[in-house]
């Protein structure tokens, strides 16, 4: 894959670097501090309070050193100080002397990165794309406790997780890090998230903010969209992921938009998330994203990482001559405290402990059978019964040893070490393909104890065909590997895993293709296969999950939280704009040129407020497998749709589970604007995620916040809501919406 080359030198360098120091250094003791006996130490105080208490007694060093990173190799000079580092990607110094811990900031989109680096463990979740795939906002709360829970226990108060920009380009290789397509939906569940991890007494992290929606040229690209579109879009994720967790801290992006970068960005950092939003906590700079100091200060950024470019000694003398305002500077540092006071890490320090390993296991595979979408199932082939199988197949790259997971700065070292490199060789680095210890070959001989089943690689497609021939059912377990730092070329399967997968289709009609992704794939054998499963990037106990939906024991009920086109040519953009060569090899000169600001290049989304379905929708283009579709072992009917209007509207309707087995339908209520409004056909506005035992119906009503049935008007800067008719429908996907009225808004 191409590599747009921001870090160089790679990543595992600088791991290697600052575990090394975490281990010379165990343990600040500036971090293992509480408040002490100081006036806001007092709980009872607000945040703002106890904040602005602490302010009035720091020194401008001391100020300084909470709002920069103590460095990392490759991005900028070390400090010092980063011996104090607990082994995350970012450090802030803290005020021993007033009880203000430091700032141990860890990667944590999916669990706890760097651990196996530290010699620590963490619980491989399923990637960020299956956890939206389950609508599930308890799973989500779970998901946010469990990884805040595994930061403590390792010693950090802050996650660097919480990737939310939307699926744009279904090419980006972060969408497996993100939350899908859909702004409510991704806002929603970034939300119940963060609550859980701050729930623990951690400092959350929404990011990167905004529209930093393709990997190449991050940073150099300019990004343009109409701002009406990006209010309704990527903006819309964040404002309700930020509104419903008062997250502590939003990572600004390493793009330009609208011609500033996003970490100097007024607009972005100041008018919209301080001033629209409300935002209370603080704004941190990706990893050398920072571009300028007064620029920079001015707009909003508060802290910057991982270094000290510009929030170092150059902020110091800018205060001194006034060129950074003193009230600028307070602004910045209140904004930390008040996180750090509001969220606990000041009252409630993290504690190293032994992690609870084998729950965390449990909750990994619990969301991970909650996060698999059954997507075909023509011959009601699934789920098999072990009692009449003799044989089966298992084919496919490494489905002896494990299942593939997500790369870059979101890559959980797996407990056990990387599946396919002898034990104790597998150490995870920058942009290795890490293969999770999950044994699809072990959990489906442990279901299915008295048949043959035997593995086949794939490697020779004509060998993988023969072994399928002579089984009662073949599994084909087929991946796709995504990582920060680059885009796909493609969507397609990549190893020749299309034509392993219509010569295995060929040979058994009782194939079972198992997708191991991170985004969506095209499927040029879709027609000649009659089972599929999307399993993503499922986490440690990922085999676990797939064998009990193969076998029955957990009856899917995931969705898709991303549209699947059915090819390139049918997306916004089909060709994705690359940077100019010249861009590229500037990169390959260091931070010092990226902190200086690369050549520019252009992005523009014209395809603006449609994203995903809302695009294929209003070009009525078909897809393969629509947003919000999944199928289940049972089926589901819909009936008796009752509006309510009011200040939130209620949507009423009864669910109905028409088969025998008990199982959870993703009841979803969309709605289309009025004509005046220029909106696409339709927009998501709620769901509700329904249990229903064989043969259970039950009424369900779902409220709608007002906002997401407005539009953003740019002039008066507000939301408002059009008067006319509006269509509320309800339904199992956004293409099977069998309930729908109409209503006057006035
Ligand atoms: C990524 C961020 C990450 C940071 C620290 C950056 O390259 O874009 O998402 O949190 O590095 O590792």
């Amino acid at each position: 894959m191409p590599s747009t080359g921001s870090k160089i030198p790679p990543r595992f360098s600088i791991a290697l670097a600052a575990s090394t120091l975490a281990l010379l250094f165990s343990f600040s003791s500036a971090d293992a501090q509480s408040t002490g006996n100081h006036p806001w130490s007092n709980a009872n105080l607000s945040p703002d309070e106890r904040a602005s208490m602490v302010v009035k007694e720091m020194t401008l060093d001391e100020k300084i050193s909470l709002l920069h990173g103590t460095g990392m190799a490759g991005l900028s000079p070390l400090s010092p100080e980063i011996i104090h580092s607990n082994g995350g990607a970012g450090y802030a110094v803290g005020v021993p002397r007033l009880g203000i811990p430091g700032i141990q900031m860890s990667d944590a989109a999916y669990g706890v990165r760097m651990s196996g680096e530290n010699g620590r463990y963490s619980t491989a979740l399923p990637a960020n794309i299956a956890s939206a795939a389950s609508w599930d906002l308890d799973a989500a709360y779970e998901y946010g406790a469990l990884i805040g829970r595994e930061l403590r226990a390792q010693g950090y108060n802050m996650t660097l997780g919480g990737g939310i920009n939307l699926t744009r380009e279904p090419r980006n290789g972060r969408t497996f890090e993100y939350l899908g397509e859909d702004p409510v939906l991704a806002g929603k569940m970034v939300g119940q998230v963060m609550k859980g991890l701050q729930a623990q007494h951690v400092l959350g992290d929404i990011k990167h903010y905004a529209l930093n929606d393709q990997e190449s040229g991050r940073n150099a690209v300019n990004v343009t969209i109409d701002k009406r579109a990006s209010r309704e879009s990527d903006l819309l994720a964040f404002e309700i992921g930020i509104h419903d967790s008062d997250v502590a801290a939003v990572m600004c992006s390493y793009n330009r938009i609208w011609g500033d970068y996003a970490c100097e960005n007024r607009y972005l950092l100041t008018d919209v998330l301080k001033k629209d939003w409300n935002f209370k906590g603080f704004v941190v700079s990706d990893w050398g994203a920072t571009h300028s100091l007064a620029k920079s200060s001015a707009a909003g950024l508060d802290h910057e990482e991982p270094g000290w470019i510009f929030y170092g000694d150059d902020l110091k003398k800018a205060v001194e001559s006034g060129a950074v305002p003193k009230s600028e500077l307070d602004d910045h540092i209140h904004r930390v405290l008040r996180a750090m006071f509001a969220t606990g890490v000041i009252d409630d320090p993290p504690v190293r402990s032994v992690p609870d390993i084998f729950g965390g296991l449990e909750i990994a595979q619990k969301i991970a059978e909650q996060s698999i979408v059954l997507l075909k199932n023509d011959q009601s082939l699934l789920p098999l019964d072990a009692a009449k199988i003799h044989s089966i197949a298992v084919i496919g790259p490494h489905a002896d040893v494990g299942m593939i997971s997500g790369g870059g700065s979101a890559q959980v070292d797996p407990p056990g070490g990387n599946a396919i490199m002898p034990p104790g060789k597998g150490n995870t680095y920058w942009q290795a393909h890490i293969w999770f210890p999950t044994s699809p070959l072990k959990t489906i001989r442990a279901k299915a104890p008295s048949a043959t089943v035997q593995f086949n690689s794939g490697e020779d497609p004509s060998a993988a065909a023969a072994l399928a021939k002579k089984s009662d059912i073949a599994i084909v377990f087929a991946y796709q590997w995504i990582s920060e730092d680059m885009d796909l070329a493609s969507l397609s399967l990549p190893d020749h895993q299309d034509d392993l997968i219509a010569k295995v289709a060929a040979a058994n009609p009782h194939t079972i293709v198992v997708l191991e992704t991170g985004t969506a794939v095209t499927m040029p054998w879709l027609d000649h296969v009659s089972t599929l499963v999307e399993a993503w990037y499922a986490g440690s106990r990922g085999a676990d999950a797939v064998a009990n939906v193969l076998f029955g024991d957990v009856n899917p009920s995931a969705k898709l939280p991303m549209t699947f086109p059915r090819s390139e040519a049918d997306l916004p953009h089909p060709t994705l704009v690359k940077p100019p060569k010249e861009t590229v090899e500037a990169n390959s000169q260091g931070w010092k040129r990226i902190a200086e600001g690369l050549p520019v290049f252009q992005v523009t989304y014209d395809e603006g407020v449609k994203v995903g379905y809302k695009w294929y929708d209003a070009e009525n283009k078909p897809v393969l497998f629509p947003f919000g579709y999944g199928l289940s072992y049972t089926t589901y009917s819909y009936s008796g749709l009752k509006v309510q209007l009011g200040k939130s509207p209620r949507v009423t309707f009864t669910v109905t589970n028409t088969g025998n087995r008990a199982g959870a339908e993703i009841a979803e209520v969309y709605a289309s604007l009025p004509a005046a409004a220029s909106e696409p056909p339709k927009r998501l506005v709620g769901w509700s995620k329904v249990k229903l035992n064989g043969g259970e119906q039950k009424e369900v009503t779902v409220e709608i916040d007002p906002k997401f049935l407005s539009i953003f008007n740019v002039e008066n800067n507000g939301w408002e809501l059009i008067p006319g008719a509006y269509t509320f429908m309800a339904g199992g996907s956004s293409q099977n919406l069998p309930l729908k009225e109409t209503m006057n808004l006035k």
